[in-house]
């Protein structure tokens, strides 16, 4: 038969977050798999060049619920690796409001499974940072569906360009004495971002089955100030970090 005339029976696979650091690396094991890969994006002419002639491309905002339907036509599996949180001031409602569109245009488009990489945390602790209990929400948004939802949830990716990694670096960098919040004192497991590459392509092979959330993390047990301390170490950097119970909001916002 000409190729042409060839019918493809490889699933179709979006990934949302392309242009983002973990969603960039991600695109290139998900070329190498038996898939039709379909990436979406804000600004899909900055992105095309950096994919296979083979992915599609599609423009979608998850903040415009219409943009959704036809980025999910016919798609089995959608990755969810999107956060608003560097570009908005009011990231918790914008990530509610992106994650319902998402979880309801997935429902309406017949995805079979959701795969969404969220945060690392106990939502039973108090310290628990805005960020994390946000990231939570999301995971909660997205099973609530109907659609299957395998959720991992990840501490401090390391590896350079990682915004959580690159802002600990900054901050670090800059500040010979820093005004903590108390989720600094909050322990974590940071994971280097080949593994969350390979949990992530791993979960296209998961047997169907409920909804389930991996947490994923290296053995270390450490807070975000060890990290600030031990990038302080290693830079040969003299750091200073008092704590305090109650940030005013100007400083909790620049943290
Ligand atoms: N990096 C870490 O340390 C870390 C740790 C734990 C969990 N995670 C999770 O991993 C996921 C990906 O993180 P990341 O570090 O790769 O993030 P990132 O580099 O900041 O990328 C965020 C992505 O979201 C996209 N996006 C933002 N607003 C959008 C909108 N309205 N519509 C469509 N796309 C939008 C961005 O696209 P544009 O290019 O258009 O802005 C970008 O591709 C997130 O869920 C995050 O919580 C990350």
């Amino acid at each position: 038969m000409p190729d042409n005339l060839k019918v493809s029976t490889a699933p179709t696979i979006l990934l949302t977050g392309a242009s983002g650091y973990v969603g960039g690396r991600l695109i290139k094991l998900l070329e190498q798999q038996p898939i039709q890969l379909r990436c979406l994006a804000r600004n899909p002419e900055k992105l095309r060049p950096l994919v296979k002639d083979s992915t599609e491309v599609v423009r979608g905002d998850v903040l415009e619920a219409q943009s959704l339907d036809e980025a999910l036509k016919g798609v089995s599996t959608a990755y969810y690796l999107v956060h608003l949180m560097s570009g908005s001031h009011d990231f918790e409602k914008q990530d509610r409001e992106a994650a319902v569109n998402f979880a309801q245009a997935s429902k309406r488009a017949g995805v079979q499974r959701i795969i969404y990489l969220g945060g690392l945390g106990d939502d039973s602790d108090p310290a628990l940072s805005p960020h994390l209990r946000s990231r939570h929400e999301v995971g909660e948004i997205l099973k609530d569906s109907g659609v299957e939802t395998i959720e991992f949830r990840a501490g401090m990716v390391i590896g350079a360009g990682s915004l959580s990694y690159q802002l600990m670096k900054s901050l670090t960098d800059r500040l010979p004495v820093m005004l903590c919040p108390r989720w600094l004192a909050t322990p974590t497991q940071p994971i280097a971002v080949d593994d969350v590459l390979e949990y992530l392509i791993a979960a296209l092979d998961l047997p169907k089955g409920e909804n389930r959330i991996f947490e994923i993390g290296s053995p270390d047990v450490v807070t975000y100030a060890d990290l600030i301390r031990e990038y302080a170490r290693q830079q040969g950097l003299r750091r200073w970090l008092i704590f305090v119970p109650v940030l005013t909001p100007y400083l909790s916002g620049l943290w």
